[in-house]
């Protein structure tokens, strides 16, 4: 699914959010080694990103080309930020009714609002599509991301204890939250 390019002003930063094009493909496997290593919240090193840029493409092909999908980049000022994401969980007719959802930012555009505006819109979206529910998964002691979410209506609904295992020897969990957007 397409989004068009849409405009805000945040803390007086001008915001846009639009889907990527394949010629972005290079530009976001840059983008995940730089946030792999700026965070301990995100799936893996960067030395595990092993994404080609011809994958990348598929991938953004992939999310602009199916109708229960989308890949939303956010720049800043013109620069590109980070990007929030949605499939379907699996192509089940069981799992059709679930989006799960993805995010992330550069370091230096955490902070100021930007998360919470994409995502606002990118629930907006997985809503008009149908899904019942949306789901993340939040490792433990991202503080940040959990207010948000929970914000957002997200409920914590189950850990996976000691999910991830860093180089330096220590431990965190993997929290599972829903947030429910059918009527019960
Ligand atoms: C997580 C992430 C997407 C959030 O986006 P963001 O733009 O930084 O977040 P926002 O500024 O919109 O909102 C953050 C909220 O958390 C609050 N917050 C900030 N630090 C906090 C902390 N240590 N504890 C609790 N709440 C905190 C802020 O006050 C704000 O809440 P408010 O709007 O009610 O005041 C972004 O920080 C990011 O990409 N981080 C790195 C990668 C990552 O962790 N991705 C998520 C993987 S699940």
């Amino acid at each position: 699914m397409i989004l068009n390019e849409e405009h805000y002003q945040l803390n007086g930063r001008d915001i846009v959010l639009k889907s990527a094009t394949a010629e972005d493909g290079a530009m976001l496997v840059s983008y995940l080694k730089t946030v792999c290593g700026e965070t301990r919240f995100l799936l893996c090193y960067p030395d595990e990103v092993s994404y080609t840029d011809e994958q990348e493409e598929d991938f953004i092909k992939t999310h602009n080309e199916a109708e229960d999908a989308m890949l939303m980049l956010a720049f800043v000022d013109g620069q590109y930020a980070g990007n929030c994401s949605f499939t379907s969980v699996g192509p089940s007719r069981r799992a059709k009714h679930r989006a799960d959802v993805g995010i992330a930012l550069f370091l230096k555009y955490t902070g100021f609002g930007l998360g919470r505006l994409m995502l606002t819109r990118l629930i907006d979206v997985i809503k008009k599509c149908g899904f019942e529910q949306a789901e993340l998964t939040v490792v433990g002691g991202n503080e940040r991301a959990y207010h948000l979410y929970e914000s957002l209506g997200f409920k914590e609904c189950g850990r996976i204890p000691n999910a991830n295992r860093y180089d330096d020897g220590t431990y965190a969990d993997d929290i599972h939250m829903v947030l429910k957007l059918k009527a019960e």
